[in-house]
């Protein structure tokens, strides 16, 4: 598809099943692609990003069967059963397929090489190739080891290490500690804030004895993994994401939201829409495996401009779109700060915001590290670009349905992570 039109729409009404959450998939396979027991993965999510970890495992020896649109079986050959692959691992778009096999192949006694898409040979790699060679990988990139195309080779002897994180990142911290899996002594990584805490929660569902001291975590190596027989994946809360801004921002809509994973490292967008004014109710709260669920009620609400900065940009990272657009609508300013981070996404996030709902009509200004959003705006309707970036191609969908319509170019960008947007978009709104 060349391109999407959005028209504005009435209200959102009814009710929509969240799909599976993309972090907590990709780390299902991979996981159960090193236990040697049969893992049965429920509400997985067939994405782009999660077929493309799919597809490295499988060049790895490890059985992926597809038993529904929603269920697959993954049977791993143990801790130091994986093979040399014949050709180079692609990683497509997905930068947690990338950072987190990465940790784990760095560590293994063959020769490997990755690849992945224009996007993804933009993003930084220094930042896990920095630490693994540390603890003793061999691992070499394009341009003095920043980039992709890169080649990992047997290390000698991996060894832990004390790891002071520059930044938040969830894919960094969780390729340290995969390593560490496979490391000689203790390996401990520190974060400035806390980031995603999914590979540490089902790292512990496998048997391995994680330990948490505020903001540093560790792991040692382990022989094997005790997989468990079932994985369900909760909801992907940053799908629900463009609901809970799209219901809120739209007069007279209600949605219904069910299954979505209320991590607390990953529930900032709620804490800030409801201190924006966000009529958010969670219900039916529950554990799945090892990771909260709720069912989630929005409702229309006006908003007020907020500040969103320093330990709750990790918790809400790529919500930051879709809060851009709720910040549109907000009485007042709004002023996303520390949030670099956004720069090295599937696109430049800070730039793209800014750029095309700039070209909506909105008054907003790119800093180095964020965002300041002026509130009430009037929006009109543009063709805007996604860049190939999913969550910006959602967001603009968002945009244009409470605004004043939007042409979407590169749209099927959404499949990376949420194939059925434009058909639950569709179902959800009263036109
Ligand atoms: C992810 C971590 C986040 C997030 C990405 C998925 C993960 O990246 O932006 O979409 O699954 O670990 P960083 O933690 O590296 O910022």
């Amino acid at each position: 598809m060349q391109q999407v039109k959005i028209e504005s729409c009435k209200c959102l009404q009814g009710s929509t099943t969240i799909p599976g959450d993309k972090s907590v998939s990709h780390r299902s396979v991979m996981f159960a692609g090193l236990a040697d027991t049969p893992v049965l993965i429920r509400n997985f999510l067939f994405a782009a990003d999660c077929c493309s970890t799919i597809s490295c495992m499988q060049s790895l020896g490890v059985k992926v069967e597809t038993l529904s649109n929603q269920e697959l079986c993954v049977q791993g050959n143990g801790m130091h059963g994986l093979k040399e692959p014949e050709t180079v691992l692609n990683a497509g778009n997905s930068g947690t397929t990338l950072r987190l096999l990465t940790g784990i192949l760095a560590c293994q006694p063959f020769f490997s090489v990755f690849v992945g898409d224009a996007s993804l040979s933009k993003r930084p790699m220094g930042r896990v190739i920095s630490p693994l060679s540390q603890m003793g990988c061999r691992i070499a990139g394009r341009q003095q080891s920043k980039f992709i195309p890169m080649a990992l080779m047997p290390g000698k002897e991996i060894t832990g290490i004390d790891y002071r994180m520059p930044m938040a990142s969830a894919q960094v911290k969780s390729a340290v500690l995969l390593a560490g899996l496979f490391a000689q002594g203790t390996t401990s990584v520190t974060e400035p804030f806390l980031s995603r805490d999914h590979t540490e929660r089902m790292l512990a569902a496998f048997g391995v004895q994680v330990r948490r001291e505020g903001l540093t975590v560790s792991v040692q190596a382990v022989d094997s993994l005790i997989a468990p027989q079932v994985i369900d994946v909760p909801g992907d809360i940053s799908s629900a994401a463009f609901w809970l801004v799209a219901g809120t921002i739209i007069p007279n809509s209600k949605l219904i939201l069910r299954n979505v994973g209320i991590n607390p490292t990953r529930t900032g967008i709620l804490d800030v829409l409801k201190r924006m004014g966000a009529n958010i109710i969670l219900e039916n709260e529950h554990v799945s495996g090892q990771e909260p669920v709720a069912d989630i009620t929005v409702q229309s609400a006006s908003l007020k401009g907020t500040e969103i900065n320093g330990e709750m940009i990790p918790r809400l990272v790529d919500e930051i779109p879709a809060l851009a657009v709720a910040a549109l609508f907000a009485e007042g300013r709004t002023v996303i700060s520390g949030a670099e981070e956004l720069r090295v996404k599937e696109t430049d996030r800070l730039k793209a915001i800014a750029t095309e709902l700039g070209k909506m009509g909105a008054v907003l200004q790119e800093k180095e590290d964020g965002l300041v959003i002026e509130g009430r705006q009037q929006l009109q309707f543009a063709v805007c670009r996604s860049y190939d970036d999913h969550r910006m191609a959602m967001s603009l969908a968002i945009a244009g349905l409470a605004g004043s319509g939007v042409g979407i170019m590169e749209p099927d960008c959404v499949n990376i992570s949420y194939p059925n947007f434009f058909e639950t978009l569709r179902s959800l709104s009263i036109w």
